[in-house]
C-alpha cells in the first residue's frame, strides 16, 4: 500500500542485501519509522516486542530471522539456535511455527554453504505469497460486499466493523481483513468501517485507523464495547475479522474481544466473516479453546495507556490504582458455529471440517 504516495510493505531486504527493514509499529499512529534487524536476535526482538505484529507478518519475520541468522553462520547448529529463539517469541499465530518448520524443511537437508541463499529466497517467496493471498482474499471478500451493497438503496455504504488489526500492517501488503474494504472502496463502492479500537494496545485505534485514513476509507473509531449497541440498531452490515490461528474444524483464535462480536453478531443476525489465509489454519488443533495456547502478555499494556501530550512528545499515563492486580489475556477463541464463513485464497469457506479439508485437501490431515 502507499504512505504518503510511497508504496510500501511491511518488511523488505535492506540495500546491503542482508539485513531486513520493517515499520517500527510500536510508534504508529504518531510516527512512521524503520527499523532494521541486523540479526536472528534482532528478529525476534522485533516479533517478542510487537515492532512487527500480526499473523502473517510475525511468519514472514520468522522466516527472514532464520535467513539473518544463515547469514551469520550456517551451520546445524546455528540452524536449531534460530529456529527455537524464533519460535518462543509469541505462541498463539500459527503462522509463526508454519514459516519455521517451511524454513527447516528446506534448509536441513542442504550444505551449510547453500543455506543462506536458500534462506533469503525462501524469506521473499514467502513475503510474495502472503501478498498474493491476501489479494485474493480481497478479491473473494469483494463479492460479499458488492452483494450487500446491491441490496441497498444507491449510495449508502456498507457498514462494516472489524476488531483489531488485520490489515496491511499485519500482513507483508494489503491485510487480509482489510483487503476486500480496500476492494470495495477502490471499485467506487461505499463503505463505512467500525473500527474497534482494540484494547490493551490499541491496534484498531493506532493501526486500523491509520491504514484505513491513508488509503481514504470512511472510517469510525469506537470503543470496545459499541460493537452490540451498533448491532442492536441495525448500524452494521457485516463483520469481518482476522485469525491467528483457526482450527481443522473452524474454531477461529483473535485477538483478545473477538468472541464477544462475534456473540453480538449472531444475536443480531449480522453475517460473521474470517478472513484466513491457508498458512493460519493449523490441522492438527481441532478444538480451539481447550487446544490453543493463548499468549497473556504483561500487566502493563493494561495499567498504563500511552498517547501523544500537549507537547506533541508521546507520553505514558498510569490508570489503575496502584497495587490492583491486572491479567492481560491476548486472544479469545470464536467457535466455528457463530462463524458465517471463512474468506480464503480459494474462496468463501464454510466454518466446518469437511469444507475446509475439501478446500485445502494437501494440508488436511497432517501439516
Ligand atoms: O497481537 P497482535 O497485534 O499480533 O494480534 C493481531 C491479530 O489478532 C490479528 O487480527 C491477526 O493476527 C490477523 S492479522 C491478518
Amino acid at each position: 500500500m502507499k504512505v504518503d504516495g510511497i508504496p510500501f510493505r511491511t518488511i523488505w531486504l535492506g540495500r546491503d542485501g542482508h539485513s531486513v527493514e520493517v515499520i517500527d509499529q510500536t510508534r504508529f499512529p504518531h510516527r512512521f519509522e524503520i527499523l532494521r534487524l541486523e540479526t536472528v536476535g534482532d528478529a525476534a526482538s522485533a516479533i517478542r516486542d510487537m515492532v512487527v505484529r500480526g499473523a502473517p507478518l510475525i511468519g514472514a519475520t520468522a522466516a527472514y530471522g532464520v535467513a539473518l541468522a544463515m547469514h551469520d553462520d550456517a551451520s546445524e547448529d546455528a540452524l536449531d539456535r534460530a529456529l527455537d529463539e524464533l519460535a518462543a517469541t509469541r505462541p498463539t499465530a500459527i503462522n509463526l511455527r508454519w514459516a519455521l518448520d517451511r524454513m527447516a524443511a528446506l534448509l536441513r537437508p542442504l550444505d551449510p554453504a547453500a543455506r543462506e541463499a536458500a534462506a533469503y529466497a525462501e524469506a521473499a517467496a514467502i513475503c510474495d505469497e502472503d501478498v498474493e493471498i491476501n489479494a485474493a482474499i480481497g478479491r473473494h471478500g469483494l463479492a460479499i460486499i458488492e452483494k450487500i451493497a446491491a441490496g441497498k438503496p444507491a449510495g449508502k455504504p456498507v457498514r462494516i466493523l472489524t476488531h483489531c488489526n488485520a490489515g496491511w500492517l499485519a500482513t507483508v501488503d494489503w491485510g487480509t481483513a482489510t483487503a476486500p474494504i480496500y476492494m470495495a472502496h477502490d471499485a467506487g463502492i461505499p463503505v463505512h468501517v467500525w473500527v474497534d479500537e482494540t484494547r490493551p494496545r490499541n491496534q484498531g485505534a493506532s493501526l486500523t485507523a491509520w491504514e484505513l485514513g491513508h488509503h481514504g476509507v470512511p472510517h469510525t473509531v469506537v470503543v470496545d464495547n459499541v460493537g452490540g449497541h451498533l448491532m442492536q440498531h441495525g448500524l452494521v452490515d457485516m463483520v469481518i475479522v482476522g485469525t491467528d490461528r483457526t482450527t481443522a474444524r473452524g474454531d477461529v483464535c483473535n485477538k483478545i474481544g473477538t468472541y464477544l462480536k462475534a456473540l453480538a453478531a449472531d444475536d443480531n443476525g449480522v453475517p460473521f466473516y474470517v478472513a484466513l489465509p491457508s498458512p493460519t489454519i493449523d490441522f492438527r488443533v481441532h478444538d480451539g479453546v481447550a487446544e490453543i495456547p493463548i499468549e497473556e502478555r504483561g500487566g502493563a499494556e493494561v495499567s498504563e495507556i500511552s498517547g501523544l501530550g500537549p507537547d506533541g512528545e508521546v507520553t505514558t499515563v498510569t490508570i489503575t490504582p496502584p497495587g490492583s492486580p491486572v491479567a492481560n489475556y491476548a486472544f479469545d477463541v470464536t467457535p466455528a458455529r457463530l462463524v458465517t464463513g471463512l474468506v480464503t485464497e480459494r474462496g468463501i469457506v464454510a466454518a466446518n471440517e469437511a469444507a475446509i479439508a475439501a478446500a485445502f485437501p494437501e494440508r488436511a490431515g497432517g501439516r
